[in-house]
């Protein structure tokens, strides 16, 4: 029998959900730095003051950790576990939730961002996020979010080799574009990156390239709500 999108949707969230529980370590133990410093410096030059939010913010590392050496912060994942460990970086200030529905009210944020997180978002329910991320922004607020070059869904069983499996269904830069503007933001910058995650190529160092670069395999789009 055919399972009805919102069973799919809940059956991937699912998925996601668990496999970031399980996968915890060798998430960590995988990720390298791929420029996020470079990113968030250029994100907090155009940002007005105030708090931001990383949604999916995982354990903590590389994102919520870095805004928090300057911001007050706020983090939410969909991972019980991953939210655990981020309760580390930023104490008190992390949840467990879904960023299509976001536990804040309106206008509390300066910044939003999402670091291959929406990349996991069914792609019905990207438009909800970016209402979202546009709802708890604070008039002139910016967003820096992750996306595909091009759309792509897809499952791995064995993801990074941990024994469990992980879904993905990415919209690339055109549907992103289109989905960011409907929500009233307007696209000011793209910066494309080379995704070393799960592989033997170089860490450690800024894996930023143009975003209309062969070899970009993921975007950032920076936005900045346009009211
Ligand atoms: C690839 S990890 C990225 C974590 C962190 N942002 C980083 O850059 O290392 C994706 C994270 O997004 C979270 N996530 C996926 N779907 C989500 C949703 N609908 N709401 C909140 N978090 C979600 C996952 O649980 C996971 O921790």
């Amino acid at each position: 029998m055919q399972r009805d999108d919102d069973e799919d949707a809940r059956a991937s969230r699912a998925v996601v959900r668990q496999g970031y529980d399980e996968l915890a370590d060798t998430y960590a133990s995988e990720r390298g730095d791929q420029g996020n410093e470079t990113l968030l410096d250029r994100l907090r030059a155009d940002a007005p003051p105030g708090p931001f939010l990383d949604a999916g913010c995982g354990d903590g590392r590389g994102v919520l950790d870095v805004l928090a050496s300057e911001r007050s912060v706020a983090g939410l994942d969909l991972s019980q576990e991953q939210a655990r460990r981020a309760n580390d970086v930023a104490p008190g200030r992390v949840v467990q939730g879904d960023m299509t529905a976001l536990p804040y009210d309106a206008d509390t944020f300066a910044g939003v961002t999402a670091f291959y997180s929406i990349i996991h978002v069914p792609a019905a329910e990207t438009p909800d996020v970016y209402e979202e991320f546009a709802r708890v922004l604070r008039p002139g607020g910016v967003a820096l979010v992750t996306t595909g070059t091009e759309d792509w869904t897809g499952r791995n069983d064995d993801w990074l080799a941990g024994g469990a499996p992980m879904e993905w269904e990415i919209l690339g830069r055109e549907a992103s574009t289109r989905h960011l503007e409907a929500a009233d933001f307007e696209v000011f910058d793209a910066v494309g990156v080379i995704d070393t995650l799960g592989d033997d190529r170089e860490r450690g160092e800024s894996q930023l390239v143009d975003a209309e670069s062969d070899d970009a395999e993921k975007l950032f789009l920076f936005a900045r709500l346009d009211r």
